[in-house]
């Protein structure tokens, strides 16, 4: 069992197959996605708001990010591991930033990181060519940037935008400059369905889409939100399993049979004594 590549991906691409992505932020979650066959694990920072407790993603810390990271690739033999870049650990400086990218190859062992980019985002461009040119595989995120949260204001659906001559142009010139600068994908979030066809058709790479409909070249959701595990729902998802009643039920059981006295039993016990 090998670890997949780039290349791996590029070959499932080119054969028209949708690739698929998910995230995961710790070894058990990691081990069960990647035995059953995703292409590539996200080491999301939405790991904020869905595995370490806070409001949203800007919190995520560097350190935190890279243990996240090193937990997933320790859980896993096949998929491959993209590291997300959490919020100001790139762009403050190049230098800075190179640093901490390749921390997440160097020492958590991922196989590529991810960087939002703006519309038009000339700085995150830039690192992403150094990054490609030094080695780091990258993967662009456009469209919806939750770092970028207390600007856009909202979750909003982005390619609508009425003040270039064309619904989703920057969209599209955003994902060609990430493309010439060597990423070797693009995550479009929360895209107009029209416009991720026209960043799709657009680029040579592939595009993974998360609420961005059918015309993009793979899919990416939230973990948490595929096995219904952290209370939220929401449209652009789909919930494919129940696991916070299941660990509700097993755990409410567990409190009433230790309660009662129905656990543990004698078969839980080492050397037990006779109750005679
Ligand atoms: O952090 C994350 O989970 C992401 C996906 C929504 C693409 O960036």
């Amino acid at each position: 069992m090998s670890r997949t590549t780039i290349p791996d991906l590029y070959e499932k691409y080119e054969d028209g197959t949708p690739l698929t992505m998910l995230t995961a932020y710790d070894a058990p979650i990691a081990r069960q996605v990647d035995a059953a066959g995703v292409d590539m694990i996200l080491v999301g920072d939405s790991a904020g708001d869905n595995h370490l407790g806070y409001d949203d993603t800007l919190p995520v810390t560097l350190e935190e990010a890279l243990s996240n990271t090193a937990a997933v690739v320790r859980g896993t033999d096949e998929a491959f591991v993209v590291a997300d870049l959490p919020f100001l650990t790139y762009g403050t400086s190049m230098e800075e930033s190179v640093e901490n990218a390749g921390r997440f190859l160097k020492e958590a062992g991922a196989d590529a990181v991810k960087l939002e980019t703006a519309p038009h985002g000339e700085t995150t461009i830039e690192i992403v060519d150094r990054l490609t040119e030094l080695g780091v595989p990258v993967q662009g995120h456009v469209g919806l940037t939750p770092q970028r949260k207390h600007q856009i204001g909202g979750a909003y659906v982005q390619g609508r935008d009425t003040d270039t001559s064309s619904p989703g142009e920057a969209l599209v010139e955003t994902a060609e400059r990430l493309e010439d600068a060597g990423a070797f994908s693009i995550v479009l979030e929360t895209v107009s369905e029209g416009v991720a066809r026209e960043v799709t058709e657009a680029v040579d790479v592939p595009t993974i889409g998360i609420g961005s409909g059918r015309h993009v070249d793979g899919q990416v959701l939230v973990v948490s939100d595929v096995l219904g595990l952290g209370g939220e729902q929401y449209s652009l998802a789909k919930q494919y399993a129940d696991l916070d009643s299941e660990i509700r039920r097993a755990v409410e059981q567990y409190v009433d049979e230790v309660e009662t006295g129905e656990f543990p039993t004698r078969d839980n016990a080492f050397d037990p004594v006779d109750e005679d």
